[in-house]
């Protein structure tokens, strides 16, 4: 028997992040860290989601200052454009195409679920369409280049789910088109919470800590974080299951020095600021590689235009080819079937 010689196909995965200025450390540890290594066995899609950032209302002005940004904390990070596409998604119009396409086969009960969503809808008083249709266009995005797995954090798990719905039904009603794709989340990180220790670390709630920070700032913002409420004084001893600080330590020091901490944090031998000390000096340990390159890309915004501009093109030509087979599967090309 001859083995074949073919290199196995690469698993294509893509992923997603919002345009708000640079990465903070939850996006880092639920999501980039992740991108950074699959690079290695996959074939990787990285996106700049700006049509999603829309929803969220905000200074247009400031929206291609986010997005420059984000690509520079991507760089920075070591997402690689040699090995991987990296592209805003405004820049490939059939995101919004195909999200239109998949209204038709998304029941609006579906979308009222979504946990987002309501949590969102909340803060306005009228709420605008596209902050219901946004898991729609995040479909898009993934099914537009047939992506079988996409590595997210924990929050967005419900998200992917309806994404599978979305292909199932596709499927069903128009023939087999699109994969079932895996969501890869890293139960270990889970939902990282910002430095009040109590919602889920967001730009949108001022409780970050961003991963190009400097490492007087990056002290300033840990020094606000809230521990555990019951340890007082300084000699109370302290409860690290119950402080988020604790748990933060976790993704910045090994099993030992945690273990450490944890000890003194209980015998009352450690204060909070002193353990908050730690913290900020790891982080900017851990974070000091990121910092040099993000200053090398900030002082040359065009290589980071070329990425970018290079990244679309790659990208578009996917999404050309899943858009053709989709119109065509939907009876939207006309023209191919009205013979003269
Ligand atoms: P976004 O921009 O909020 O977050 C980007 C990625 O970072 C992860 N993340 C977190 N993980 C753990 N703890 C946190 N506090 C935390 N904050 C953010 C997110 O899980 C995500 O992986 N809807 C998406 C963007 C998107 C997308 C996609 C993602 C649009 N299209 C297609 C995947 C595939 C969002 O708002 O992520």
């Amino acid at each position: 028997m001859t083995e074949s010689t073919a290199p196995a196909r690469r698993k294509r995965v893509f992923s997603g992040m919002q345009p708000s200025g640079e990465a903070h450390l939850g996006n880092y540890l639920g999501a980039l860290r992740r991108w950074v290594s699959m690079q290695e066995d996959y074939d990787c899609i990285w996106c700049i989601v700006d049509d999603h950032a829309i929803t969220s209302g905000g200074d247009p002005r400031k929206l291609p200052h986010h997005v420059f940004d984000l690509a520079v904390s991507f760089l920075a990070v070591g997402l690689d454009p040699e090995r991987s596409i990296i592209f805003v998604q405004s820049d490939v119009h059939e995101h919004t195409e195909l999200a239109w396409l998949f209204n038709a086969v998304t029941p609006v009960g579906d979308l009222e679920r979504m946990t987002q969503y309501k949590d969102k809808a909340q803060r306005f008083e009228s709420i605008p369409a596209g902050i219901l249709n946004y898991p729609i266009l995040q479909a898009a995005d993934i099914l537009l280049y047939k992506a079988e797995a996409v590595p997210v954090g924990e929050d967005q798990r419900q998200h992917l789910e309806l994404t599978r719905d979305i292909a199932r039904r596709f499927n069903a009603t128009y023939g087999e088109t699109f994969p079932i794709t895996e969501p890869l989340i890293d139960e270990k990180v889970g939902r990282i919470l910002g430095l009040d220790g109590e919602a889920k670390m967001s730009k949108s709630l001022g409780n970050t800590v961003g991963i190009l920070a400097e490492p007087d700032e990056i002290w300033a913002r840990v020094r606000t974080a809230v521990t555990d409420p019951q340890r007082v004084r300084r000699t109370d001893p302290g409860r690290p299951e119950v402080c988020n600080v604790f748990s933060l330590h976790k993704h910045f020091t090994d099993a030992e020095t945690l273990a450490e901490i944890d000890r003194k944090c209980r015998a009352a031998e450690i204060g909070c600021v002193e353990c908050k000390r730690i913290l900020a000096d790891n982080i900017a340990d851990n974070f000091a590689p990121f910092r040099d390159r993000a200053a090398y890309y900030k002082a040359r915004p065009k290589e980071v235009r070329d990425v970018l501009e290079h990244g679309a093109q790659r990208a578009r030509a996917i999404a050309a080819d899943t858009i053709d087979e989709v119109r065509a599967k939907m009876g939207l090309r006309w023209r191919d079937a009205i013979s003269d």
